[in-house]
């Protein structure tokens, strides 16, 4: 049976007809009851959020306390991204790489068009243009989602720039990344909707990279439905890279300024949940005085080379969608004032005074309502364990809320930057902080790089993998040519004569014996930071080791602060043994990668264990 043509209500200024086809294609395959384009305006923002309010999905806070913010809770089925439910479909499997799930392109789209087909029936579809980047900045990219959720549409309009102004810079014939989602969640006639509508058993976040289309299905949340940040940004955009000459990668942006005003740009890549927002947001602690930290980005980084053969890094998103529990006004209070106003909160608490609690905020309420929306106290969260919030509860926030905003944050050439830092969460082994002592040496940290699992992801946690680059969920080719393409950017920037940035590692995460971090972390982590700055400048010493430089204890700059070298060599110390074991890890991880992997890190192995 043909299904019936739906009336798409394109804007009279819309004259994209590859544009116009599209959507009209996507909207007879799912039958919207309505079309929407998003203008992006503060007007239709606010008229979505009341329905919401309206329907159930959202809730407003009290403005005395949050103006102007909302919270929704999720099905308790939708909770976080779902690594087992993504895939890359390149034409052959290699392309995709042992670490990514792959499916035949021709086999996934006669698996998705059932699925799609009809799966918006009883809904709108929201048109959601979207820039990745400054508008009609030459590195920024346009993506158009089609969602049936306007809780993604707001989220867009925050999390991007987004709305009418991103078609007119589209024009007639510009290029966008089509990304279609849907909750997968169809309305039958008289069918009453439900708060967090999603699909329960069938989710797919999938990637078609030769024709750069993103298909989502089954999921309301975070990056499985804000189609922009981790599909497009990260491993969408990590093909462009590749292609094309420029890096895609999961790492904040911050600018450090020193008490004589010279200024440092530094990119870095933690996995999920391990710190990107709070090191992008830092505060100098006491005995920092005159130094201060300004946010660009806080999760994902475009890089691109200038005309002078240095990496000039953008922020593609506007906005933050960030972890809240542990988040205070002590591990990071430019992030709670981020979040005073204007916010989106998902799956926190609510309070009795119509405000958000988390765990880690601060003292807890007598009596709030837990994300589940069943009553929680102190009580039963120590009878039952029961969380207020979920740990992957999370705000969404506009980049201009943050009170750190670096002035440059918008900028379309980007900043320039002088070091790159990969970090892992790691409870023993790996030390604070090693300077690669050349660029091949970094690839290779980075590319073997270990981190307890979170739960930014559906699945077990605490568990040690392999994260190479914190890329792991989010490369969009085969992981070894994408430590080729890494190695060959060091290789073509070094031929300018342009002094490449310096490669660092870092670990917060280093327990006791008492099972207790070991370093402060937070605001602190920014005598680590100095460190690094003043190795640039050549002003600092450093501990050669196997593995790359390490401080020693007289190196760091320890004013204002009780921290024993006892203790600094908890956090440091290399283990032999544990070094023997970690580089079988790294091992099992080359065996994996086999095919197309750069003989230059078998070679920084070789020499490494040459040093045990
Ligand atoms: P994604 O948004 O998932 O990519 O994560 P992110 O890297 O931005 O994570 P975020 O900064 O939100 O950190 C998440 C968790 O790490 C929170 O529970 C923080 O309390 C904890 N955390 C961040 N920085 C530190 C640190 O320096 N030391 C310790 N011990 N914990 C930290
Ligand atoms: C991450 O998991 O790394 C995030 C959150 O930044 S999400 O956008 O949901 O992927
Ligand atoms: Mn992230």
């Amino acid at each position: 049976m043909a299904t019936p043509t739906v009336n798409i209500n394109a804007p009279a200024h819309v004259k994209h007809a590859k544009l116009l086809a599209w959507v009209q294609d996507m909207a007879n395959l799912t039958q919207p009851a309505h079309v929407h384009w998003c203008d992006g305006s503060q007007a239709e923002y606010d008229t979505l959020c009341d329905q919401m309010v309206a329907s159930g999905t959202m809730k407003r806070l009290n403005p005395a306390k949050r103006a102007n913010s909302f919270l929704a809770c999720s099905d308790p089925s939708d909770v976080a991204r779902v690594e087992d439910r993504t895939f890359i479909c390149s034409d052959a499997k290699e392309d995709a790489g042992p670490t990514n799930n792959w499916m035949d392109p021709g086999d996934m789209r006669a698996t998705l068009n059932p699925l799609f087909a009809g799966s918006m029936a009883g809904r709108t579809l929201y048109v959601v243009p979207f820039s990745m980047g400054p508008l009609g900045s030459p590195i920024a990219h346009i993506g158009i989602e089609l969602s049936d959720s306007a809780y993604v549409a707001v989220n867009m309009r925050l999390m991007t720039r987004m709305g009418k102004a991103v078609l007119d810079v589209l024009g007639t014939d510009g290029e966008f990344v089509p990304c279609m989602h849907t909750v997968g969640a169809p309305l039958q006639a008289g069918q009453a909707d439900v708060p967090w509508p999603c699909n329960p058993t069938t989710k797919y976040i999938v990637h078609f990279p030769k024709t750069r289309e993103i298909w989502s299905y089954g999921s309301g949340y975070g990056g499985n439905a804000l189609l922009g940040k981790k599909c497009f940004a990260l491993r969408i955009a990590s093909t462009m890279g590749q292609a094309q000459g420029w890096l895609a990668e999961h790492m904040l942006i911050l600018g450090v300024t020193n008490p004589q005003g010279k200024k440092y740009h530094v990119a870095a890549a933690f996995p999920s949940a391990c710190g990107k927002t709070n090191f992008a947001m830092l505060i100098p602690p006491a005995g920092f005085e005159g130094w201060s930290v300004t946010t660009i980005g806080d999760d994902i980084a475009w890089i691109k080379p200038d005309a002078q053969g240095r990496l000039r890094a953008i922020n593609p998103e506007a906005g933050y969608f960030g972890v809240a529990p542990g988040t205070n006004m002590q591990t990071n209070p430019n992030c709670m004032k981020s979040l005073d106003r204007d916010t989106i909160f998902t799956n926190v608490a609510l309070t009795d005074d119509g405000d958000v609690w988390w765990e880690g905020m601060g003292p807890a309420p007598e009596h709030a309502i837990d994300w589940q929306g069943k009553d929680w106290t102190p009580a039963i969260a120590a009878e039952t364990g029961a969380k207020a919030a979920h740990p992957n509860a999370r705000f969404t926030v506009a980049a201009t809320n943050n009170p750190a905003l670096d002035p440059a944050w918008d900028d379309p050439q980007g900043v320039a930057i002088d070091a790159f830092i990969f970090g892992g969460r790691r409870s023993t082994t790996v030390p604070l902080v090693t300077e690669a002592r050349n660029w091949t040496e970094g690839v290779y940290m980075a590319a073997t790089m270990g981190s307890e699992t979170t739960a930014a992801a559906f699945g077990a946690q605490g568990v040690v993998r392999r994260d190479p680059f914190a890329m792991l969920p989010f490369a969009g080719y085969n992981m070894s040519d994408y430590f080729q393409h890494w190695l060959n950017m060091g290789e073509t920037l070094g031929k300018t004569g342009a002094t490449l940035p310096k490669i660092f590692t870092t670990n917060w995460f280093r327990k006791g014996d008492d099972g207790k971090f070991v370093w402060p972390g937070f605001g602190e982590n920014m005598r680590v930071l100095k460190w690094m700055i003043d190795r640039i400048e050549g002003q600092a010493n450093g501990v050669e080791h196997m593995a790359g430089v390490t401080p020693s204890y007289g190196d760091l700059n320890w004013n204002g602060l009780d921290f024993s070298s006892q203790q600094f060599d908890a956090v440091t110390s290399i283990d032999n043994q544990a070094w023997r074991d970690e580089l079988d890890l790294h091992q099992e991880l080359f065996d994996k990668l086999a095919h197309h992997l750069p003989k230059a890190l078998l070679d920084t192995k070789a020499a490494w264990t040459a040093k045990l």
